[in-house]
């Protein structure tokens, strides 16, 4: 098996926009109140990574097994956010890896290429956020140096259900 990462291109947008259709859908699963699940969110995703493939600041990363789309990385170069007291930073805004193509070091090759990415770019620290859930890419953060740092939490507006 050959495993390599490459830049994404316009044609591997339809492929990379189903990986994060697959990546919503999971999202909406654990906290289906929070997690906004539009309709067509595919296409949603084919239009909005269209557009960042020609922003400077973002970074869209493929990856594939015997030259077959099986996993992405998206990240950016994000300003001084004052309401989070977050500086400057990379951001690691999604990965994914397809389930048959999991286990095999994939997620782990994404997330350090996005870091080194970001990094020649001259962040000095990348920010994820992964769903209280998600034990399993929180497993796979941690071991790549990601420590802890916010807990995010919801309630429904009073009066709502
Ligand atoms: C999180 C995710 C990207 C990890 O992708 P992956 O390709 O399976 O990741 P890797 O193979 O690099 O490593 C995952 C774990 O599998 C283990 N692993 C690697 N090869 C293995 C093998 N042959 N057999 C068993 N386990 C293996 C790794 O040790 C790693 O665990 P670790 O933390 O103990 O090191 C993937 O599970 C996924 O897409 N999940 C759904 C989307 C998601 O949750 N994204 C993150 C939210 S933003």
């Amino acid at each position: 098996v050959t495993i390599a990462i490459h830049h994404a291109t316009f044609s591997d947008l339809l492929e990379i926009a189903a990986l994060a259709g697959a990546l919503v859908r999971q999202h909406s699963a654990f906290d289906p109140k929070r997690f906004l699940l539009v309709e067509n969110v595919e296409s949603g995703y084919a239009w909005w990574f269209e557009k960042e493939l020609s922003n400077t600041n973002a970074l869209i990363l493929a990856a594939t097994l015997d030259s077959q789309i099986v996993g992405y990385a998206y990240g950016r170069v994000e300003e001084r956010d004052w309401n989070s007291l977050l500086d400057a930073h990379g951001a690691l805004h999604d990965v994914f890896v397809t389930p048959a193509a999991r286990c095999k070091g994939i997620g782990r090759l994404l997330v350090e290429r996005v870091v080194e990415e970001l990094s020649a770019r001259g962040v000095p620290r990348v920010v994820l956020h992964t769903a209280v859930q998600n034990l399993e890419a929180q497993k796979l953060f941690s071991a790549l140096g990601f420590r802890q740092t916010m807990l995010e939490m919801t309630r429904e507006a009073s009066g709502s259900k």
